[in-house]
């Protein structure tokens, strides 16, 4: 087996990097997918931005720099992404529809993604989608290693790139190496499943700055680093092959401002009013938003919502479910089966316990425009986010964001990134039915005044910080570790001790 794929390529010099000097980036950012995305519209095909909190999070630091993405422009559609997204230059990274079945599909969703989401589907190892996410991984830093400028920051992101910071390191030492996982970082029990684990771990290492979602994967992280590799030093702070490796937790979060202005927005409380309206006005509208992804536990969610319905505890004249489910990863057989057995799920649910002209459960599987989702939000008097494992979830921060009136129930569980923060949910264990039924209840049972008390505590927790906050903190701290490690190269620096945090 390969023990490093980077190590076979030496350091790039000047003379071969074919972006000239003059155009290349202080800061590039290392991601899966670019800043966009092509969507089929009825004029056609387009570029959109990609949704999520991390191009928002990314785009205005990228702006006060001169920076560059470097990202997949996906499998759908034809034709060249653009050049610049909001002022950033973007750089695309071609993989073929061979490789995407191997690196996408395979290594990175049939693989690592199972695996580090408490193995709730078995992962699949094949040596073969090995070999094509190292060949993609390399052609990522390759690309990195080509358009940094000399001394300029790298910040890659999440489980798809994991080899590319040692990579990168291997070809341009020069250069400042962050990476930040966005799922969940598994216990050693699982990660010591992978046949390549050494070379996981090892390709992270080539970063200055690990960054995870959560303190305990942090520290997952460290303790296999020290045992599988041999690596000194504490939970915060390792030293492997002569550097020091900062590691720590930066729970990712949302755009604040953004949430406050649109709840604000006349249109969108309007459409809110609309929604319960078109829902029959029942006393209480519950809410789902997903991915349609199984690890989100929203068969679980349906089941434990049908068996109140049927005791009696919830009827349809004055309970009304909403799920989103997100289309998702639709060419994996674990998707496509997931899908079926919710549909199946919902249409049960419906047949049993609907009302002439009105459902019990309306079930969305189509992508839904931020406005719309912040709608639903302000529609919903109890919110449900329930995953088996998560790395964070911010469609729970987000819905305690939109609720600035102080109303609204979470119902969250344990296992989701965003329950270390968002003490005031109905914390439930996803797995455990009655405990999802329970948690219901008293959701919908809780008194005004502690549903208040409850939201404010969210609220005041998650509206600290934002997400340029969690972008800031991040750079701030790979800013101070690798000035650390240049004080311990030039040998004024005493590495940490063993095994301490
Ligand atoms: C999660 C991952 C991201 C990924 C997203 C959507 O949030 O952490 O890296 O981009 O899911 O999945 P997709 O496979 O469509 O990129």
């Amino acid at each position: 087996m390969n023990s490093n794929t980077a190590s076979e390529h030496s350091t790039i010099g000047e003379e071969h990097l074919s972006v000239p000097a003059s155009e290349r980036a202080d800061f590039v950012v290392v991601a899966n997918r670019l800043p966009v995305q092509q969507v089929v519209t009825e004029g056609g095909e387009e570029w959109r931005p990609s949704p999520g909190g991390l191009v928002t999070a990314l785009t205005s630091v990228l702006q006060n720099h001169n920076s560059l993405w470097i990202g997949w422009p996906g499998a759908s559609g034809d034709g060249d992404p653009p050049l610049t997204y909001e002022g950033i230059r973007l750089k695309a990274v071609a993989i073929s529809p061979a490789e995407h079945d191997n690196f996408y599909l395979g290594f990175s969703n049939a693989t690592l993604w199972p695996l580090y989401h408490d193995a709730i589907r078995a992962p699949t190892f094949h040596r073969h989608w090995w070999q094509t996410y190292k060949k993609i991984n390399m052609r990522f830093a390759t690309a990195a290693a080509e358009s940094v400028a000399p001394g300029g920051t790298v910040w890659i992101h999440d489980y798809q790139l994991q080899l590319v910071p040692n990579m990168l390191r291997q070809l341009r030492p020069d250069v400042r190496i962050g990476f930040f996982l966005h799922i969940p970082f598994p216990p050693s029990e699982l990660f010591m499943q992978l046949p390549w684990r050494k070379e996981i771990l090892a390709g992270l290492l080539g970063s200055d700055l690990v960054g995870f979602q959560v303190p305990q994967m942090a520290s997952n992280f460290s303790r296999i680093a020290r045992r599988q590799l041999g690596a000194k030093g504490t939970d915060s702070m390792l030293e492997y092959d002569g550097r020091l490796i900062g590691v720590g937790a930066f729970p990712i979060t949302i755009d604040t401002a953004q949430i406050r202005a649109l709840t604000a927005d006349a249109k969108i409380r309007e459409r809110a009013r609309e929604i319960r309206r078109d829902l029959g006005n029942p006393e209480v509208v519950l809410l789902g938003v997903d991915r349609l992804d199984y690890t989100k536990g929203i068969q679980q969610r349906i089941r434990a919502i049908t068996e109140l319905y049927a005791d009696g505890t919830m009827s349809g004249d004055k309970h009304v479910m909403v799920q989103v489910a997100v289309p998702s990863r639709e060419a994996d057989a674990h998707y496509e089966l997931e899908r079926h057995s919710l549909e199946q799920v919902v249409s049960e649910m419906n047949g049993d316990h609907s009302l002439v002209g009105s459902p019990i459960i309306h079930y969305l599987h189509q992508n839904m425009p931020f406005d719309e989702l912040l709608a639903l939000y302000l529609a919903a008097d109890i919110m449900l986010v329930t995953p088996f494992r998560d790395g964070m979830n911010l469609v729970a921060k987000e819905y305690v964001a939109s609720r600035t009136n102080l109303t609204g129930r979470l119902v969250l569980s344990e296992f989701a990134g965003a329950a270390a923060e968002l003490r005031g949910a109905f914390m439930v264990n996803p797995h455990d039915l009655d405990g999802i039924k329970e948690a219901v209840c008293l959701a919908l049972k809780v008194s005004p005044k502690e549903a208040r008390a409850r939201m404010s505590r969210m609220r005041r927790r998650t509206l600290r910080h934002d997400v340029y906050d969690w972008a800031e903190s991040f750079l701030a701290s790979l800013q101070h570790v690798a000035a650390v490690d240049s004080r311990e190269q030039a040998g004024e620096f005493d590495p940490p001790e063993d095994g301490k945090s």
